[in-house]
């Protein structure tokens, strides 16, 4: 099972300068309480601002990096070089894909399921979550708390 997790404003903003463009307390216990317990992967620069953020990985979960440099290690994190054929494999274990763009972009059409968070508010940024067509998706479950939406969408099997 391939789950994305995104936090996304009105105008589809996801990030600005390597971080994200808010401060959302509520979305951070939101994706922790989601992810904890799982695999995460990322790509290697959202790998790069969780760490210049915390200064560490973060705890309880097993990491994925994506990455083309084959030089890059990190402890206890997995490296990956090709990730269509790490998705290609996963079992019915869920895995979360936290980001960034690039590695949404590449995963999208993988994903089971979208665990998204709906910012009604818009960012400046300079990094934009790929084109989405839900028509695919259904929602399966939605709670607003203030400017927040946290939706859950499952993608609908074709018979
Ligand atoms: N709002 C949210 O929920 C959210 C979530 C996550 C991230 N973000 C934001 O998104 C921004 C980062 O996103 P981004 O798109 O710039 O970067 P990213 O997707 O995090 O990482 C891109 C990197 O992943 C590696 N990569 C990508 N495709 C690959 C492939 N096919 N094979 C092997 N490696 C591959 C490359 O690493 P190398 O260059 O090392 O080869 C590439 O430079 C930040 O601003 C971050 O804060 C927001």
């Amino acid at each position: 099972m391939i789950s994305l997790v995104v936090a996304l404003a009105r105008n589809n903003v996801i990030g600005k300068e390597g971080s994200m463009p808010w401060y959302y307390p509520e979305d951070l216990k939101y994706f922790k309480k989601l992810t904890m317990g799982h695999k995460i992967l990322m790509g290697r620069k959202t790998f790069e601002s969780i760490i210049r953020r915390n200064n560490k990985i973060l705890p309880g979960r097993k990491h994925y990096v994506l990455t083309r440099d084959l030089n890059f290690s990190f402890p206890e994190v997995e490296v990956l070089h090709n990730l269509d054929l790490f998705l290609k494999n996963i079992g019915d274990e869920e895995i979360f894909i936290i980001g960034g763009a690039e590695i949404y972009k590449a995963a999208l059409t993988y994903a089971d399921r979208l665990y998204i968070t709906h910012i009604n508010k818009e960012y400046e940024g300079d990094v934009y979550f790929p084109e989405l067509d839900l028509n695919n998706f259904h929602l399966i479950s939605e709670q607003t708390v203030n400017e927040l939406a946290f939706c859950v969408y499952e993608r609908i099997k074709e018979c």
